[in-house]
């Protein structure tokens, strides 16, 4: 086989492998879209959100403007559009008002996007210019529309009315009883990526990184561990809270995680338009940055950084190597985590044994987004890429990193150096936490 062959059966993978992921992330936002009637996807669920028939759009007017105009050098469909789904021009809050695409003039349109998309992919070549190799520009487009389809699953955690989503059970825990905390060896690692092809800016480059012994819970904190701090008049005690957190507490009248209420037999929750009592085993949903440092400091403990966060899911102490998932370097499974919508709520502590790391961290992808107590900055060396906007013009303190990815997160859009971010108060994303101490002397590993 000569070169060029071998350099076109690559590319040919890189395809079918790009038009797979595009066509599950659109099944999805369909999926998501259809679930409601008309009125339902113009409506404006929450001021902290946009109509779904905005987020559907968008998703539409960035692959136009991504894969159809750059990559593929085609004639503009629809310019007259650009501003109104220009993320950085319209505040959420403020595009209702905007004179938006309708639901079926919005559908036509993402489908003609997406056909001159397909088109595209099949010409282009693979290779030579940065956008476009390994298909990176269509990777960056799937994790775009999939990073939507999660934001609109957040959307209708928020909406008002009758269930219209339904997925089974997550599995139950399989794991037996596994100790409360594992230690993580101190040393360097690698943390980031060099060398994934669809890895986005922030994740990049691949550098060594020190990072002392410490503890990582094992699992997320769950329901039930939660309620205790709850139940123990948690958050009427300004002690477990930093001031920003507390003085956030007290001017919003926060009592409880978000969707949460406290009945005469416990507390309950309301979750894709059904009312339930709180599951103690499941990881805590709905919880901002500083009600998560606050409970940290209740038990004793402390948020982990990011680097702990990364270290705990991809070094593998027997080879010194970090991978790209905490079970391996294979693609997520149904065994290895929960992802993906499979299922409508976080899979209960111990129910993804296959997924674990090295060191006996579980359930690090899927489930819920951890906090972790950094701040967003760009790695050493740091280059942004494809656009500033990406994730540099969100480098500073304002904003806290998350890892791991939800039940609400694809697994084309989720891997062990995946940065998302968002403001500490923030509470409708599926955002949940683990914790960590130090290692004391004599406990290094
Ligand atoms: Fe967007």
């Amino acid at each position: 086989m000569t070169t060029t062959e071998s350099n076109e059966l690559g590319a040919e993978q890189l395809r079918a492998r790009a038009a797979e992921a595009l066509t599950r992330a659109r099944a999805r936002s369909i999926a998501l879209t259809d679930a409601v009637d008309d009125e339902d996807l113009i409506k404006q669920h929450s001021k902290l959100m946009s109509p779904l028939v905005w987020d559907l759009a968008h998703i539409g007017s960035q692959e136009e403007l991504w894969l159809v105009r750059d990559v593929g050098g085609r004639e503009p469909l629809r310019p007259d559009i650009d501003d109104i789904y220009d993320a950085f021009q319209h505040a959420r809050a403020d595009r209702p008002a905007l004179p938006l695409l309708g639901p079926a003039e919005a559908r036509s349109y993402v489908r003609e996007v997406r056909e001159k998309a397909f088109d595209v992919l099949e010409r282009v070549p693979l290779q030579g210019r940065r956008l476009t190799e390994r298909a990176f520009a269509f990777g960056m487009v799937t994790q775009h529309e999939q990073q939507h389809d999660e934001t609109m699953l957040a959307t209708h955690q928020l909406r008002q009315g009758d269930p219209v989503l339904h997925a089974p059970e997550p599995p139950p825990a399989r794991s037996g009883a596994l100790p409360a905390e594992v230690l993580v060896p101190g040393g360097a690692f690698t943390m980031g990526t060099s060398a994934e092809p669809w890895a986005l800016d922030n994740e990049r480059p691949a550098h060594e990184l020190a990072v002392d012994a410490f503890w990582m819970d094992t699992t997320p904190v769950t329901s039930g561990a939660y309620a205790e701090f709850l139940d123990g008049g948690g958050y009427d005690d300004e002690a477990w809270w930093s001031p920003e957190g507390w003085a956030y507490r007290t001017r919003n009248g926060i009592t409880a995680p978000r969707f949460w209420k406290r009945e005469q037999d416990g507390w309950w929750r309301t979750r894709f338009g059904v009312y339930e009592r709180i599951t103690a085993d499941e990881p805590v949903v709905h919880v901002s940055y500083f009600e998560a440092e606050a409970y940290a400091a209740w038990a004793g403990r402390r948020l982990p950084t990011e680097a702990e966060w990364e270290k705990s899911a991809r070094f593998d102490p027997a080879t010194g190597r970090s991978r790209r998932f905490p079970w391996g370097d294979e693609e997520p499974g149904a065994e290895h985590a929960n992802l993906g919508q499979r299922h409508l709520r976080p899979a209960p502590a111990g129910a993804y044994p296959a997924g674990a790391s090295p060191t006996g961290v579980h359930q690090l992808i899927g489930d819920v987004w951890e906090w972790t107590s950094t701040d967003l900055y760009g790695y050493p060396g740091f280059a942004p890429f494809p656009y500033r906007e990406y994730s540099e013009v969100f480098f500073g303190p304002e904003y806290k990193v998350l890892r791991g990815g939800s039940f609400g997160t694809d697994s084309a859009a989720i891997r062990g150096t995946f940065r998302n971010w968002d403001y500490p108060i923030r509470r409708q994303i599926f955002a949940g936490f683990r914790t960590a101490r130090d290692a004391g002397p004599g406990e290094v590993g």
